[in-house]
């Protein structure tokens, strides 16, 4: 039986990927599906994408393999890459493109005999600062590269850092990006790649023959844009419990919540365990019939508990809640989780615990 689950609209993930095409005019899509698809999950989302895209970015090697399986033709480029011998040669196996962006490891890399070529994306540093070569060391990396019987260049890359805030670094990390390439002979068919999705939305660049959406795909993009996106993701579950209380009563742990008056409390079994944040404790609401109703107290790890006083009588256990999403004329949206409990759009999709199941619909 599924308590809670997660629906997945198939006309917005399309919708967004064709907004994302107009917007890419002509570039190559390599489409951001890391941390199981923003949380959303990484096979059903990559089964609605595959014929519209040219690539897939994963995680890890975990990720690449679990979508290798359903996939076996697909581009899949690990924005981690492998760090053992074993692992490599894995990688090599099943077709993986890498990610690198320091010599070191390119260096060991160049040491060990593969089965296959591994296509390598070099990541030039302009200023993210968490990965990638220096501007000097790239053209030592492209000769390990071109020496190397078993790699093969298959991109370039960088990274902004700061978008949407900071606008002018932004546009001083493209300048950078295009000096290196101007400075290196590249082979032509290379895939040279920037832009995330405020990058598309916002700093698109001539230089580049490829994008990388992540969050857009999604529709969960937070600044203002005249690209209309649509949210993928519902989350939702069930009524399992309605009980009344009296006024003085307390809900949940602690008893944070206070009855200021006789009330009804319906219970759902859905909570952090699943990847709801704690911290939405007093202030998250819920949808029941198409109302917003505020959740009680303390998020447990299984319940959560909601008042239904306006909806007495009306409440059945097994009745649709939800979490995230529509009901009706009602919305709840991930940006509104994402203020109410201080964090990012990001982080609140990519809690949703893997065990969920993924309905598309
Ligand atoms: C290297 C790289 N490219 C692209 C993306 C996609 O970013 P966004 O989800 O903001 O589009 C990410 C996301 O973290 C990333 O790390």
């Amino acid at each position: 039986m599924t308590l809670n689950w997660i629906e997945l609209s198939r006309d917005a993930l399309l919708h967004n990927i064709t907004a994302i095409k107009g917007k890419a005019k002509g570039r190559k899509i390599l489409a951001v599906v890391k941390s199981n698809a923003y949380g959303h999950g990484l096979v059903e989302v990559s089964s609605i994408l595959k014929d519209h895209v040219h690539g897939f970015i994963v995680a890890d090697l975990e990720e690449g393999l679990e979508l290798r399986e359903v996939l076996s033709n697909v581009k899949i480029i690990l924005s981690l890459p492998p760090l053992n011998k074993k692992e490599i040669i894995e990688a090599a196996h099943n077709n993986f493109s890498i990610f690198a962006g320091n010599l070191q490891y390119i260096t060991q890399l160049s040491k060990i005999s593969l089965p296959k070529p591994i296509y390598v994306h070099l990541e030039i540093n302009t200023g993210m600062n968490r990965s990638g070569l220096s501007p000097q060391d790239l053209s030592k990396a492209i000769n390990i590269i071109y020496q190397s019987p078993h790699l093969k260049l298959e991109g370039i890359f960088s990274h902004y850092a700061t978008l949407p805030d900071d606008m002018d670094f932004a546009k001083r990390q493209a300048e950078s990006f295009q000096k290196v390439l101007s400075e290196v002979k590249l082979p032509e068919n290379i895939l040279v790649h920037m832009e995330n999705s405020l990058g598309i939305l916002k700093l698109p660049l001539e230089i580049t023959n490829s994008i990388r959406p992540g969050i857009a795909l999604y529709g969960l993009v937070s600044i203002d844009s005249d690209t209309h996106l649509d949210p993928v993701l519902s989350l939702r579950s069930q009524v399992i419990d309605v009980i009344s209380i009296r006024k003085g009563e307390g809900v949940s742990y602690d008893h944070l919540f206070k009855a200021n008056d006789d009330m009804w409390v319906a219970t759902i079994p859905s909570g952090y365990g699943n990847g709801y944040m704690w911290n939405l404790k007093g202030k998250a609401e819920v949808l029941l019939h198409g109302k917003r109703l505020p959740v009680l107290g303390k998020i447990c790890m299984n319940h959560i508990m909601f008042d239904v006083t306006k909806l007495v009588g009306e409440v059945k256990i097994g009745d649709t809640v939800t979490l995230i999403g529509k009901d009706g004329k009602e919305e709840i949206t991930v940006s509104e989780l994402a203020e109410s409990s201080n964090t990012i759009n990001y982080e609140i999709v990519t809690k949703l615990s893997p065990k969920l199941k993924r309905v598309i619909v």
